[in-house]
């Protein structure tokens, strides 16, 4: 598999082709943005914890049954990917109040929501990625009623995988955002599951271990992140 050009670089990743025109390469870098971009900082070793960490909770939840992009690990910061047509939506679960929800509906962060909740936000950082719902997403032709039910039940399934990992790890999983593709007519789950995209709390102390860790300038960012990862099992190598 030989890499070939940049398709695209987002915030935190870079996307390159490869010699076969269904498979990607995804690049982990150091970048890390907050605000829908208006704060990038280069974190130190960000791009293989996350690399790493990503390619972790893929297999338990390709493991699961879940559909995913991820083929293979190739170097500490590089993954091979299913090449997909992406869904420019953002599909949030969350167990419990915290972010924009707070913010947009005055709860107190840490109420349990039972039953989660699950939203749409447009990826568009322009717009500050505003939430949108399932009509929106019909009339603007982002995804049918068919494509939403099936991301909404696969995000689900994941928060049942994942909610009791990190509680295995002693860490409860607050909220997250996935990202789902087309890839021969199926939903697979695409770009990445890190802390970058989720909250996790010490279940005890409720001490933040994500990346709310930078957007308050809380400093240890990427030291939260590897305390994740080990309380899971993954084994990060760096070169
Ligand atoms: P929010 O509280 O800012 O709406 O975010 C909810 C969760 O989704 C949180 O874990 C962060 C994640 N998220 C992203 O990673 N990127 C995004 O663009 C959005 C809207 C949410």
């Amino acid at each position: 598999m030989e890499k070939r050009e940049e398709l695209y670089a987002g915030k935190a990743k870079s996307v390159y082709t490869t010699d076969d025109a269904n498979l990607l390469v995804l690049v982990f870098r150091n970048d890390t943005s907050a605000f829908d971009g208006k704060r990038i900082e280069q974190l130190d070793r960000k791009g293989a914890v996350n690399n790493q960490f990503n390619a972790f909770i893929m297999q338990k939840l390709s493991a699961a049954g879940i559909p995913t992009h991820f083929e293979k690990l190739l170097s500490p910061t590089e993954a091979l990917v299913k090449k997909m047509e992406m869904i420019p939506l953002e599909c949030v679960v969350r167990n419990f109040a915290a972010g924009s929800l707070v913010r947009r509906l005055g709860v107190t962060e840490g109420e349990v929501l039972n039953p989660p909740t699950f939203e749409l936000f447009l990826k568009n950082d322009a717009l500050g990625d505003p939430m949108v719902n399932e009509s929106h997403a019909q009339s603007f032709g982002w995804a049918t009623p068919e494509q939403i039910e099936k991301m909404r039940t696969l995000t689900f399934k994941v928060n049942e995988v994942l909610a009791a990992l990190f509680l295995e790890g002693g860490m409860l999983l607050v909220d997250y955002k996935l990202e789902f593709g087309v890839f021969n007519g199926e939903i697979v789950l695409g770009d990445e599951f890190s802390p970058d995209g989720c909250r996790l709390w010490d279940k005890d102390t409720r001490e933040k271990l994500d990346k709310d860790r930078f957007r308050q300038g809380l400093g240890n960012v990427v030291e939260a992140y590897e305390e994740v990862g080990r309380r899971i099992g993954v084994e990060f190598r760096y070169e």
